[in-house]
């Protein structure tokens, strides 16, 4: 990774703004320039070309984030990393949460072949529900949000992609486009910093944006000041970029338990895991591309077989390269004979505000039936939302300069981008 470009950084340390008084308002704190409902991208061949190499040139800093690397966690590394976890705002955040009402869960650790470490732990009962032990999804413990993982609609396909935004994703998005379709996206904070662009295309189109952790690491296996930075750190990346702070995440590799889901819950996010896995990451890598086609072919065999007659699915593919990115192309057209519905998770389940800014609203199920689009989807003429351009989610856009509560979140006024390659 190098460091193309850092803008000029004007760190204020006096200059704190808003303050949450209560956990759940840590999304408040967050300043971000970008009008969710209005977004219009710079006609540049990153954004415009469908050339993998060309879009994936570097950019030069959007005018309109002034990121500074020091008020980041590294790339790529834990988030709690470039002392992310004794900044005031983060450490104003992690004094603000009741950790002695968290599940009393251990952290998990590795194997000596690197896979999660299971000794002792009573997998056939998973007192902690552990997905990664028997594919929990219904927390054994207290005050914990339960997660999603099927659209519950008869014959509907949960169409949902991972690892994004990626530079070489604007073929993909144009198909998706010029076939009106919404799906739930799982960003990873460091590739939004990274490909600020490539985040507001999800949010222009419509698509419902979710968290997908910083590093892209096993939750399970990192402490309680670590999984909040890695989430935390995230909602803030993808705030500043697009507007909107997400209401889902998705933990990597679906390894979550009723620890990582608290405090997931802190933040006020729901988990959302998958019914069915595709593989296509794999897809010539670690198994054949048959093999990951066959899963495909299953899978939409189950939409006109009877299997989905009572529910729907929620389906784990990636926008991670290339090829997983043509395997959706080639598959959709089938997905779409063998289903009624192909949509993102957020209409499949009724969930008109899946961001923490209510201005944004999807349609409901039944309102998606009719031809209704979410608020922020290209089409006004045909969405359901306000229309407003108020950005009175951004809390703080005053200048002036507040005092900080023990109990509240600050940020530090200046940003600045820090545009890195991987
Ligand atoms: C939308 O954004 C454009 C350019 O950024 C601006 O000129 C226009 O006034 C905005 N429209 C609304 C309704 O905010
Ligand atoms: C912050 O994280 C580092 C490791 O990344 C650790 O050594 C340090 O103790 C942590 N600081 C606090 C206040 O938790
Ligand atoms: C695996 O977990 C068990 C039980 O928590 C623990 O005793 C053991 O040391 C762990 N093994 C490794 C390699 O961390
Ligand atoms: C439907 O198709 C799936 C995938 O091929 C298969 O596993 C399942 O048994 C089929 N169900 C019925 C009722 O035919
Ligand atoms: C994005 O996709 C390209 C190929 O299409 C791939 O080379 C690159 O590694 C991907 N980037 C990330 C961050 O996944
Ligand atoms: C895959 O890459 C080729 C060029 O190598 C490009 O023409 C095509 O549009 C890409 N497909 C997708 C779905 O991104
Ligand atoms: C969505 O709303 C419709 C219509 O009210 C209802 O039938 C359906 O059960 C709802 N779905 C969920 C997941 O709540
Ligand atoms: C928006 O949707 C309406 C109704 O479906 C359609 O008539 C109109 O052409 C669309 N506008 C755009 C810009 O796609
Ligand atoms: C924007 O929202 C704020 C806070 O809710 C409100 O006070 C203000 O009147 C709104 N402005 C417009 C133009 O709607
Ligand atoms: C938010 O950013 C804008 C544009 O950089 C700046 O004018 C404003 O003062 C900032 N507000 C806060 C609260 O940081
Ligand atoms: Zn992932």
């Amino acid at each position: 990774m190098y460091i193309k470009s850092i803008a000029a950084s004007i760190v204020v340390g006096q200059t704190l703004v808003s303050a949450a008084t209560n956990v759940q308002d840590y999304w408040k704190s967050f300043n971000s320039t970008t009008d969710p409902l209005n977004i219009t991208l710079p006609s540049i061949q990153q954004t415009t070309s469908n050339d993998p190499t060309t879009e994936c040139v570097n950019y030069e800093t959007p005018a309109q984030f002034k990121y500074d690397s020091t008020q980041w966690p590294t790339m790529w590394e834990t988030a709690t990393s470039n002392g992310m976890n004794t900044s005031a705002e983060f450490t104003a955040l992690y004094n603000s949460i009741k950790w002695t009402d968290m599940p009393n869960i251990p952290v998990r650790t590795l194997g000596s072949d690197g896979a999660l470490n299971m000794t002792g732990y009573d997998e056939a009962n998973d007192p902690d529900c552990w997905w990664s032990a028997s594919t929990c999804t219904k927390p054994k413990h207290q005050n914990v949000n339960e997660d999603i993982y099927q659209c519950a609609e008869p014959e509907t396909w949960g169409l949902t992609y991972d690892d994004g935004p990626n530079c070489s994703h604007n073929a993909f998005y144009d198909y998706l486009e010029q076939q009106k379709l919404t799906a739930s996206m799982f960003y990873i904070g460091s590739n939004v910093i990274n490909w600020p662009y490539g985040a507001m295309r999800g949010i222009k189109d419509g698509h419902h944006i979710a968290d997908h952790t910083w590093s892209h690491q096993l939750m399970t296996t990192l402490t309680n000041q670590e999984v909040l930075a890695e989430l935390y750190y995230t909602q803030k990346a993808i705030k500043l970029v697009t507007g909107i702070t997400p209401l889902h995440w998705r933990p990597a590799f679906g390894d979550v338990d009723d620890r990582v889901r608290w405090i997931a819950t802190q933040l006020g996010l729901t988990t959302i895991l998958w019914s069915e896995d595709t593989d296509d990451w794999a897809a010539g890598v670690n198994e054949p591309l048959a093999t990951v086609q066959q899963n495909y072919d299953d899978f939409i065999q189950m939409g006109s077989n009877g299997t989905m007659s009572t529910h729907g699915n929620i389906v784990l593919t990636h926008e991670i390269n290339n090829m997983t990115m043509s395997l959706a192309v080639k598959n959709i057209p089938n997905i779409q004979k063998n289903y009624k519905h192909v949509i993102d998770v957020a209409t499949c389940m009724n969930i008109s505000h899946p961001y923490q800014e209510t201005t944004i609203k999807f349609p409901s199920f039944d309102e998606y039936v009719s031809g209704k689009t979410s608020s922020t989807g290209g089409n006004s003429s045909s969405g359901s939302g306000s229309g407003s351009s108020n950005s009175s989610d951004s809390a703080g856009t005053s200048a002036g300069v507040k005092s900080l509560p023990t109990n509240g979140l600050a940020v530090a006024i200046a940003l600045t981008i820090l545009a890195a390659l991987v």
